[in-house]
């Protein structure tokens, strides 16, 4: 345990703005300093730093707290950890008492998931030390990694391994120091079969080691050395507790640093493409590991750039199919721009022959902005027939509708339309169709959710506004989703706790409190509303909440995907924290009561406010009406909006509350 005084210590010295501006670009606004949320998935920076108190706060999700919370936040790291690691930045000294890592009760005491970080911890240097040290590791991995050109410091940096041919060999060092068969299957490391019992899943295999952006191993990918076409050349960890592939990227840990400070990144496939680049100079460089890229990875990327460069090898057919992935990074605000390597050429041998300087030029002067990159590509395949062109404008126009920026778009438009020649009018058109494809196709959160259109959008399709262009921006759903999360999440935390502040009746649950206006509410996520319910139910039949397990196998995927994530996320603020025995560690907010009050309140402003809106835009389509004023509904509608203003006024009024998207 750390003692008391180091704790102050580091509270004094830690300054807010250097440890979150490890993360995050800030920028200076008055006295404060703002970026974009890392906690949520946002294009225009809602994220406060206030250095004089010491906080962090985003207003477009509401994740606050100060430094130690926000590296426990970000980082996944237990309250000690986060401590520890500031001591480390700050060079202060940590004093401990007598309880250490070997004594088996605090061990005991230590989350699964906790276990799970010190097995993957053991499990690198595992490999890593039979990389360096073990005679096959030596002879056969270590010699496979010098002979591809890597220098000792890059297979140190990429803390690079190697499994032996046995069948478990690492199951029985691991087993042997206390962990088990099964935070060995979990933690993707091992496999149990009838006959053989557990063996390890990495098997004579050279190991590239996947991190979490916080430095920590989270997953493998093992190489094969042997040509032997039947075996696959990659085996990767699976999903695991730690290691979610589609929310991680290989090389981010390494690269995050030279992201921030160069703005952008390359993006290209293999891991042995980010090693090479790496050391040959270019260390802003991360691979998505063979897959397509999700919108979590786009978003990670955007926390550390503004602009990813894609590296494609030479070859024609692989290039086509990963231009298919790419609007998922302009939809993510990134620019992007596009180098096409010579053919027989990928990263790794392109790093072998230029270094330094000359690479980094040789990337510059061929990185191509991509939608001329794909525009070229697309109408020279085209040729002239007309059915062919026809497609690959409707290619170029979907992605051209993924752009944010209007002027960006506008001059997307413009090129597009020159090289095409035909007119810009056209083209727009064909954007706008795509925009609206999309808007139907896909909501804009990964939760299951059903897209609302914006007052805004609306009041111009109502008011029969023609120009269609301008509806473009405002189709993006306005939705209250991460406010809905976070309520259930907060709910299923402390639902069960006295509504202290009532003082009248001690007797009554938060849950029971606020269960009846929720379940009044419009919810934007019908997973969420399904979760409230059964909260309800469980509390009303048995007196508690559904447990942590029992969300995470929940048949509703909405349901499953957010328990995980508050789990993984946040092991102390997860919902079973009764269950986790983590008593020496306090809960990040000191009052959580207090933040479930707010952020009920939030979310019944915005859900006010919106409705409002929703009016408004009701009543100018009335008034344009033939009836005008006369309308018969009218009456009701301006009833309705006094309503609603009235219910902002008293929220706002007494929470101190203000909204204003
Ligand atoms: P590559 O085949 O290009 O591998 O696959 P590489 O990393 O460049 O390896 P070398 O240069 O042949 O040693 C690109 C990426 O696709 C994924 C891996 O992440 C790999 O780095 N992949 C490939 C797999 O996951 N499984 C496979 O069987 C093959
Ligand atoms: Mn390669």
């Amino acid at each position: 345990m750390i003692s008391r005084t180091t704790i102050d210590r580091v509270f004094e010295t830690a300054r807010i703005e250097e440890v979150v501006g490890d993360y995050v670009v800030l920028k200076k606004r008055g006295g404060n300093l703002l970026g974009l949320c890392p906690f949520h998935n946002e294009k225009t920076p809602s994220f406060t730093v206030t250095p004089t108190k010491g906080i962090y706060k985003c207003f477009g999700c509401g994740a606050a707290g100060n430094a130690v919370g926000f590296l426990m936040a970000h980082d996944q790291l237990t309250y000690p950890e986060a401590i520890k690691q500031l001591a480390l930045r700050y060079q202060i000294e940590i004093e401990e008492d007598q309880r250490t890592q070997n004594d088996p009760a605090y061990q005991a005491e230590k989350s699964q998931r906790d276990r799970l970080w010190d097995l993957m911890a053991f499990a690198q240097q595992y490999y890593t030390r039979l990389l360096w040290d073990h005679p096959s590791g030596m002879a056969i991995g270590l010699s496979y990694f010098h002979e591809r050109g890597l220098s000792d410091t890059t297979i140190h940096r990429f803390g690079l391994g190697y499994s032996l041919e046995q069948s478990a060999a690492l199951v029985e060092m691991a087993t042997q120091s206390g962990f088990t068969t099964e935070e060995l299957e979990l933690a993707g490391l091992a496999l149990t079969s009838e006959t053989r019992g557990p063996y390890d899943r990495f098997r004579g295999r050279v190991l590239f080691p996947i991190y979490h952006v916080n430095g920590k191993t989270i997953g493998f990918g093992g190489r094969t050395l042997k040509t032997d076409r039947k075996e696959a050349k990659y085996i990767n960890s699976p999903e695991t507790p730690l290691y979610r592939k589609s929310e991680s990227l290989f090389g981010l840990h390494q690269a995050r640093k030279a992201m921030t400070a160069a703005g952008f990144v390359y993006l290209v496939e293999g891991y042995m493409d980010v090693i090479s680049l790496s050391q040959a100079g270019v260390e802003n460089v991360v691979a998505s590991s063979g897959t397509a890229l999700t919108r979590e990875q786009a978003a990670l990327i955007h926390r550390f750039a503004t602009e990813v460069t894609l590296i494609y090898d030479g070859d024609q057919a692989g290039i086509k199919a990963a231009l298919r992935g790419i609007d998922i990074l302009l939809e993510n605000d990134l620019r992007v721009r596009v180098i096409a390597l010579p053919e027989h050429e990928d990263p790794d041998t392109l790093a072998r022959r230029l270094q330094g300087e000359a690479l980094k030029e040789f990337l510059n002067d061929n990185a191509q902005d991509f939608m001329a990159f794909q525009q070229n590509l697309l109408l020279k395949e085209a040729g002239r027939d007309p059915l062919r062109i026809s497609s690959a404008l409707q290619v170029v126009a979907a992605s051209i509708a993924c752009v944010g920026d209007p002027i960006l778009r506008a001059m997307y438009i413009r090129h597009l339309a020159e090289d095409a020649g035909i007119p810009d009018a056209s083209v727009q058109e064909a954007v706008v169709q795509q925009f609206k494809l999309k808007a139907k196709r896909s909501p804009n959160t990964t939760t299951s959710t059903v897209p609302t259109p914006s007052p805004e959008g609306l009041a111009q399709t109502l008011a029969g506004t023609k120009d269609e262009t301008h509806t473009v921006p405002d189709l993006q759903p306005l939705s209250d989703i991460p406010q809905e999360t976070e309520i259930l999440r907060l709910l299923l935390l402390v639902g069960h706790q006295p509504m202290s502040q009532t003082s009248a009746d001690e007797s009554v649950s938060i849950v029971e409190y606020m269960g009846e206006t929720l379940l009044s509410l419009t919810w934007d996520s019908p997973s969420c509303r399904v979760l409230l319910e059964l909260c309800l139910a469980r509390w009303q039949m048995e007196g508690c909440l559904p447990g942590n397990h029992e969300l995470m196998n929940h048949a509703d995927q909405g349901i499953a995907t957010m328990a995980t994530r508050w789990y993984t996320e946040n092991p102390q603020i997860s919902p079973n924290w009764d269950q986790m025995h983590d008593i020496s560690v306090p809960p990040p907010h000191d009052n959580l009561n207090k933040e479930i009050q707010t952020t009920f309140d939030r979310l019944l402003l915005k859900k006010i406010l919106r409705h409002s809106r929703l009016k408004q835009v009701e009543l100018q389509t009335l008034q344009q009406s033939p009836e005008g004023y006369d309308h018969p509904a009218i009456s009701q509608i301006l009833r309705d909006i006094q309503e609603l203003k009235e219910a902002e006024r008293r929220i706002t009024a007494c929470t101190g509350i203000v909204i204003t998207h």
